[in-house]
């Protein structure tokens, strides 16, 4: 396996990855929007920050590590000029099978970009925007997971975001992600707050880059 930077050519792979990692995926009625909300702004606009493993020989991603260095500057550029094509979608979505999207995805998908500030005191979100400016996504192909190659995407985000002067990074995780919390605390994720959102629980794990 070898660790190089995301490319143009990934991009299906990177569907694929994205889709088969997630449950959530597995069950929605149209698995692409998983795919638009969570992996295509990277994709088109972060391709430098993110990472994939791949096979030696074929070339073909089986995980990927997608990050934005700047998550303030992330959340501008999305809500102004990605989040419009993917509310089109969801509203064309509603429009022919009403009803098919849960309340709990419309709230999900129908907010902007929902981080840390909806859910923190401002004095918290400024220290994790400071401290933590960078934010990952990751996900490995399920029949290559616990084979160690999230540990070798980490570490190589972390000594990209270290060579550009970034401070450390900063995730959100699900509490029910047993999978996802045991990955982080056993890299040395520091737990640093837990959030509600819509009745669920959140965790938000940091690193430094120095750690
Ligand atoms: C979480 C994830 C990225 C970890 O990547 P990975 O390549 O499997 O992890 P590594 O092999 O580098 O590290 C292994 C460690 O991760 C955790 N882990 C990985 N798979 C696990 C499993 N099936 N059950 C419990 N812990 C697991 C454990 O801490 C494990 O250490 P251990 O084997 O000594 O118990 C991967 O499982 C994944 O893509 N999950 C689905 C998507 C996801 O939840 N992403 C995070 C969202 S915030």
């Amino acid at each position: 396996m070898k660790v190089r930077n995301l490319m143009e050519k990934d991009e299906t792979a990177l569907k694929e990855i994205i889709h088969l990692a997630n449950p959530h995926s597995l069950n929605h009625p149209q698995p692409d929007l998983i795919y638009k909300r969570w992996g295509e702004y990277y994709f088109q606009n972060c391709r430098d920050h993110c990472f994939v493993v791949a096979e030696e020989t074929r070339d073909r991603a089986v995980g990927v590590i997608l990050c934005a260095p700047d998550t303030r500057s992330y959340q501008k550029d999305f809500n102004q000029n990605y989040y419009p094509s993917l509310q089109r979608d969801l509203d064309e979505l509603d429009r022919r099978i009403p009803g098919i999207l849960k309340e709990f995805e419309l709230e999900y998908y129908r907010k902007k970009e929902a981080q840390v500030q909806d859910w923190l005191h401002p004095v918290l979100v400024r220290k994790i925007y400071r401290e933590y400016p960078a934010h990952l996504h990751i996900n490995i192909h399920p029949e290559y997971q616990r084979q160690g190659l999230g540990h070798l995407l980490v570490d190589q985000l972390l000594t990209h975001l270290k060579e550009q002067g970034i401070s450390g990074l900063h995730l959100i995780v699900s509490s029910d992600n047993q999978k996802g919390i045991s990955f982080y605390k056993k890299y040395g994720f520091r737990s640093l707050f837990e959030i509600r959102p819509r009745g669920k629980t959140g965790i938000i794990y940091g690193l430094k880059t120095t750690h």
